[in-house]
């Protein structure tokens, strides 16, 4: 049932509020800003190494989470695309953690990449939408995405809960680790409570996205670009964009701007900067500059303070409230969706059934 939504995809961005906060819940002692997981078989104090896999958008969720893990717990992380991962005979040390995201919890290389680590001593973890998949059933322990079932092909609200799993598991590996302090943990909780209040701070900048749409719409090619969380996020909005509108779209770190897609910049092309104000922003406006004196038509994503010091002329900017940098992730992908959904829509394209994909991708 798609409620009063014309596709699965819309009905899913905008429940995101919602079950995002469900997740929250289930990991967080919300009333003391505290994190709660449930007992894991494993002693995450010990840990000394993770490796996570998994494809797709659930990657690039996981690409996320390598950001937190490495800031919150002080922990190495490795990540890999999961059809990478299954073949590349990476060596493990045992007593790792290895993570697996997906949503189908049966996707063909994410399963393969489980397989491989558990053959190879690792403590087995996933974060999975469906509890009875196969994926969850060989894990060691599994962290649900309370996602609800998603129907939409292109995957919107699995990816914000699956980060909800990740920075709740992040900070407990700091906490446990004494990476964190009490306090520590207080303020990012706090942070990650306030997630889903900004996502639906971010949905009502539907109106706005979806009058840009049509500009975008006529586009051939579109680069996306952002720096830390928000280079993961980058990646996600070309991946959605191409798979529902079929537009060609690419997402690059800002930083890699200079090393090569610079070439492509000329007035045709829309570069999409997601770029809160953070302490890395004023790299991305450099970069910006250098797509403004190319002629480049910048489409901004940012809040307030990053609308003030972006210091280029932009052909929209969209500005969100200010927010801790931990959820900046939470709220602009609500963007990148939106974007992705309303060009699709104005393309006429089908939406919740893209040509050539299929949900779940049980074969490699
Ligand atoms: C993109 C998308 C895919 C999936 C990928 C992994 O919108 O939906 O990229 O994220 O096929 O699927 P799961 O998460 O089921 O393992």
């Amino acid at each position: 049932d798609k409620g009063n939504h014309r596709h699965f995809m819309a009905k899913e961005i905008h429940e995101q509020p919602e079950v995002v906060g469900h997740t929250l819940a289930y990991y967080l002692d919300m009333a003391n800003d505290r994190v709660r997981l449930p007992k894991l078989p494993f002693d995450i104090a010990s840990l000394k190494h993770v490796a996570i896999s998994a494809c797709g958008t659930a990657f690039y969720a996981g690409l996320i989470g390598k950001y937190w893990f490495e800031r919150f717990a002080r922990l190495p992380v490795e990540i890999d695309i999961a059809s990478e991962f299954r073949y590349r005979e990476a060596p493990l040390e045992p007593g790792g953690l290895a993570v697996f995201v997906s949503q189908s919890g049966e996707t063909a290389d994410t399963l393969a990449s489980l397989r491989y680590a558990a053959q190879h001593g690792q403590n087995i973890l996933s974060v999975v939408n469906v509890p009875t998949s196969t994926i969850a059933r060989e894990s060691h322990a599994v962290m649900p995405t309370l996602a609800g079932p998603e129907i939409g092909v292109a995957s919107t609200k699995a990816f914000t809960c699956q980060l909800a799993v990740l920075a709740s598991l992040a900070v407990a590996a700091g906490r446990a680790r004494g990476t964190l302090s009490e306090v520590d943990e207080q303020r990012l909780v706090a942070a990650l409570v306030a997630a889903p209040g900004l996502m639906a701070e971010a949905l009502k900048l539907e109106p706005q996205i979806e009058a840009l749409a049509r500009n975008l719409s006529k586009a051939k090619d579109v680069l996306y670009l952002g720096r830390g969380t928000s280079y993961p996020l980058a990646l996600e909005g070309a991946l959605k964009l191409k798979e529902i509108s079929y537009i060609h779209a690419e997402g690059y770190a800002a930083g890699e701007l200079k090393h090569g897609p610079i070439a492509l910049i000329d007035e045709t092309m829309p570069v999409i900067v997601i770029a809160p104000y953070d302490r890395i922003f004023e790299k991305t406006a450099s970069n910006m500059q250098e797509v403004a004196a190319r002629g480049g038509r910048i489409i901004l994503f940012t809040d307030a303070k990053g609308a003030e010091e972006a210091g280029v002329e932009t052909e929209a900017t969209f500005v969100l409230p200010d927010m801790p940098a931990t959820i900046t992730p939470f709220a602009y992908a609500v963007l990148i969706q939106l974007l992705a959904y309303h060009t699709a829509v104005v393309m006429g394209t089908d939406v919740d059934q893209p040509r050539n994909l299929a949900k779940s991708v049980t074969v490699e």
